[in-house]
């Protein structure tokens, strides 16, 4: 059994790829395996710009149970799996919700079948700080109440993270499995050699504010400026995905280390500080020189008024915190953004 290939499901993703690059920093040697199906195979052009190294990619649809078979036999000397692949649109999910359960339970399910069946012990699996829906109290713990999903996909996080706990609960259970529940990834890798790829009009801050800066929208759209905040937009968690990449080596190693406390565990993964949309714009606008057109219009239905995370677990027990700031996630988003477009 090599000691160090990891397998990454999802990992031509936006999350996935700068988390390949941290993973090869750290001295791992991961595997890709994804079906590019809301992602481009030049991401390992960039990977390799970055890490002067080939990733092994395997094209395979996880939710397909015998393809999924055997992509992992021809992997099983893996030590420990990052299951980033899932389709991720909320609203989406809401028209589509048995395309949405059958990719991410599916696919979820045939891995933790692959893992039991070949001794891969090691499990990080994508949650979402979505499961915590409108928090009652800021911040939001670990141990915060999770509130019934307001969609399909939301559901499939929380579903996810259920099957987890009770599968690790059983006694003859070998397997060790870290949730890590995201707040707002945002921003690129600073070789701008990596970032996000929207497909189509994004839904997401970021992207939008960045495609609206360059031209490609006209005007960005505030949801809502009546929320019981200071300037009455909403907040949110901002990450710097590289901050967020660089957990996940953390969180693996704690397992491969078998320095979890129990077989089943569960971090935010967030700056603690919570900041409003206006507050992003004034940050792009400060980081970057340029202007936003934006107009405050009605809130958008399903988002809920701020949630921000406590950042105290994961500090004391993974002993990570965050280290880039909001001006950094906002410069290296429009960094990624005119690279994107030539410019
Ligand atoms: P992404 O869409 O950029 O990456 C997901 C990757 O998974 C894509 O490359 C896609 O092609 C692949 N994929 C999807 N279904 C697959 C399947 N059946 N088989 C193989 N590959 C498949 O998304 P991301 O933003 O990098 O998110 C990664 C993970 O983090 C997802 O599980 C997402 O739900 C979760 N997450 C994302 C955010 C966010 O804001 N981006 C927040 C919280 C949680
Ligand atoms: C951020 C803020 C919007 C777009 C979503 C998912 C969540 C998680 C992360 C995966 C909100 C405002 C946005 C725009 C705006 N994903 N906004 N104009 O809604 O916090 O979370 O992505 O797990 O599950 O729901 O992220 O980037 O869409 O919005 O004013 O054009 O920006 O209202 O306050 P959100 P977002």
């Amino acid at each position: 059994m090599s000691d160090n290939k990891i397998i990454v499901t999802g990992g031509m993703g936006y999350i996935g790829s700068h988390t390949i690059v941290e993973l090869v920093n750290a001295g791992y040697d991961p595997v890709i395996i994804d079906n590019l199906s809301n992602s481009n195979v030049s991401v390992l052009e960039g990977i390799k710009g970055i890490t002067q190294r080939k990733i092994a990619f395997e094209e395979v649809d996880l939710s397909d149970s015998n393809a999924c078979r055997e992509v992992f036999s021809k992997h099983k000397d893996a030590v420990g799996v990052i299951h980033f692949a899932a389709l991720k649109a909320v609203g989406e999910s809401v028209e589509q919700p048995i395309r949405y359960y059958k990719n991410n339970i599916f696919s979820m399910i045939n891995v933790l079948e692959a893992l039991t069946t070949h001794h891969i012990d090691n499990f990080i699996f994508s949650s979402s700080c979505t499961v915590y829906g409108e928090p009652k109290k800021l911040p939001v713990t670990e141990k915060s109440p999770i509130q019934p999903a307001t969609s399909p996909y939301g559901n499939t996080k929380q579903v996810g993270e259920e099957i987890l706990q009770e599968a690790m609960a059983i006694e003859d259970s070998t397997i060790r499995t870290i949730s890590l529940r995201y707040f707002n990834p945002i921003g690129a890798h600073k070789s701008t050699l990596i970032g996000e790829l929207p497909l189509g009009i994004p839904n997401n801050l970021l992207p939008y504010l960045t495609q609206t800066a360059i031209g490609i929208r006209e005007q960005l759209s505030v949801f809502g400026s009546d929320y019981n905040t200071p300037d009455g937009t909403a907040i949110r968690d901002y990450i710097h995905v590289v901050d967020l990449a660089e957990a996940h080596v953390v969180a693996l190693t704690r397992l491969i280390k078998k320095q979890n406390k129990s077989n089943y565990e569960v971090f935010n993964l967030g700056t603690g500080k919570g900041n409003s949309v206006l507050e992003v714009i004034k940050s792009f606008e400060r980081s970057t020189g340029e202007k936003v057109n934006y107009k405050i219009v009605d809130r958008r239905p399903g988002d809920v008024e701020a949630v921000y995370a406590d950042t105290t677990f994961a500090r004391e027990e993974l002993g990570w915190a965050t280290k880039r700031d909001l001006d950094e996630m906002t410069a290296s988003a429009w960094a990624w953004e005119k690279k994107l477009r030539g410019q």
